[in-house]
């Protein structure tokens, strides 16, 4: 059966909230104080990679009382061949050079862990002073290679989620709650998940 998204509400296509609007509020603001405890008298640079955390970063920053900057870096996967070793090609780079500075990394979801893994690896090529991990969700069950997380929102069940950022296919990152998509929609001959 072909599922048309054209014209239908955001919230169509939602089997169930995982974690509601006041939910994320309340552990994004408990995060924010201590990441602003553990960075005072430090100016923390805030990285993230489009697009997936921008709604997290943005929230999550309002929630940090100590001054801070940030910057977006952007992705492209090489193909197949990604899925298995994370390898992605930068396309944007950090405006500013992130020696000797205090990196956070603010992801919407950690997974397989194989993106994150290569991006760390390149951030630390460039030397910064500290390089730590703060992720919104974290899907455990999934990791193919150890991250260590510095700063955690949720752990997650291996389902597909939808919302506060996230997509399928470019959709729903304005839902302003996670929420677990309808099978039908990713079984209707579109790509699986971009993993
Ligand atoms: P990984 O950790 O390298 O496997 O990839 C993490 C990326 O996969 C995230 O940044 C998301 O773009 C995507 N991803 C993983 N799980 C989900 C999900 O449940 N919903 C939406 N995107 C997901
Ligand atoms: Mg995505």
């Amino acid at each position: 059966m072909a599922v048309s998204l054209h014209g239908s509400s955001v919230s169509d296509n939602i089997e169930s909230v995982l974690f509601t609007e006041e939910e994320i509020q309340e552990r994004v603001s408990f995060l924010g104080k201590e990441i602003s405890r553990d960075y005072k008298g430090k100016t923390p640079f805030l990285i993230n990679v489009l697009k997936g955390g921008v709604v997290f970063l943005s929230n999550l920053m309002m929630n940090i009382d100590i001054h801070l900057s940030i910057d977006f870096m952007a992705i492209s996967s090489y193909g197949p061949s990604s899925e298995t070793t994370g390898a992605v090609k930068l396309i944007k780079d950090l405006e500013e050079s992130i020696e000797g500075r205090d990196v956070l990394v603010i992801e919407d979801i950690i997974d397989t862990g194989l993106t994150l893994n290569y991006l760390i690896s390149n951030l630390k090529a460039r030397q910064p002073a500290s390089l730590k991990i703060c992720t919104l969700l974290d899907k455990s069950v999934r990791r193919i290679v150890n991250i260590p997380i510095d700063y955690k929102g949720f752990d997650v069940p291996d389902v597909f989620l939808v919302g506060y950022g996230l997509d399928y296919d470019q959709r729903y990152r304005n839902l302003p709650y996670i929420g677990v998509l309808k099978k039908e929609v990713y079984l209707d001959g579109e790509p699986m998940i971009d993993y």
